[in-house]
């Protein structure tokens, strides 16, 4: 079942979480806009193993058509995303910091900020929400489960809107996982990369007990 105001999902990344995030919300009866740096033309096998809930479209198409929008490229590429479609949109943050892939950003390596509020910061006007930046692609579908279920896993969440981040959260509830909010994005560095919660399969306390248990790096 889809929640209130949510009837598209627009996508910036196709990738292993964009794909994955994308097959999710069609089997929550989601439509989704699913976009690529190499254009729509490049997404047809893609969107024809989605169905007919799918299209592909370019990035600015992509920010447009979505209700709500996930981001699900490299850090590095943030800069190539469309603002103007997203001023007052619910945007989902995947993102997480390799500076062997995405370059060292000195931010980010003193830890004066965090990666989603170097993307709150380009994306004025949007309410980001990180989400689903802590979980290996493929178990955003083979982990899931109703709600209820024993032991059932847990995803994390961080945002500095609380609306914007209840949505997400119910979201992320019909997709199968219960939902431990971690703070604004200032603590999200909680379940970034080398923390204890980061890519473990934990149930709601265990993420709880491991998300209080994070330290900085410095
Ligand atoms: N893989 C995981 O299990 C996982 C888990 C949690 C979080 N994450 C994080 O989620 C983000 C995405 O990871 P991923 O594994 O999905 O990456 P990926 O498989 O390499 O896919 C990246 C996607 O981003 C697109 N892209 C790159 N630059 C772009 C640009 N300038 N404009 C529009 N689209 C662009 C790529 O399009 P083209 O192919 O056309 O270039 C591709 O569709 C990363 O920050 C990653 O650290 C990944």
């Amino acid at each position: 079942m889809t929640i209130d105001g949510v009837k598209t999902i627009g996508l910036i990344g196709a990738g292993h979480i964009g794909s994955q995030v994308a097959r999710a919300a069609i089997a929550s009866g989601y439509h989704v806009v699913i976009s690529n740096s190499r254009g729509p033309e490049t997404l047809t096998d893609l969107v024809s193993e989605l169905g007919p809930q799918a299209r592909a479209g370019t990035t600015d198409e992509a920010a447009a058509a979505g209700d709500l929008v996930v981001v699900a490229i490299p850090l590095k590429a943030i800069r190539d995303i469309p603002v103007a479609p997203l001023i007052g949109k619910v945007v989902i943050d995947t993102n997480n910091y390799y500076p062997r892939r995405d370059g060292n950003i000195a931010a980010l390596d003193n830890e004066t900020s965090t990666s989603s509020e170097l993307l709150q910061a380009k994306l004025r006007g949007a309410h980001v929400v990180k989400a689903f930046n802590h979980i290996y692609a493929r178990q955003i579908t083979t982990d899931a489960t109703p709600p209820g279920t024993s032991n059932r896993r847990a995803l994390a969440i961080a945002g500095d809107d609380p609306v914007a981040k209840a949505q997400v959260a119910e979201l992320i509830d019909g997709f199968g996982f219960d939902v431990i909010d971690v703070g604004p994005l200032s603590e999200s560095w909680r379940i970034q990369p080398g923390t204890p919660g980061y890519v473990k399969q934990l149930n709601a306390e265990e993420l709880t007990a491991a998300l209080a248990t994070a330290q900085q790096r410095s």
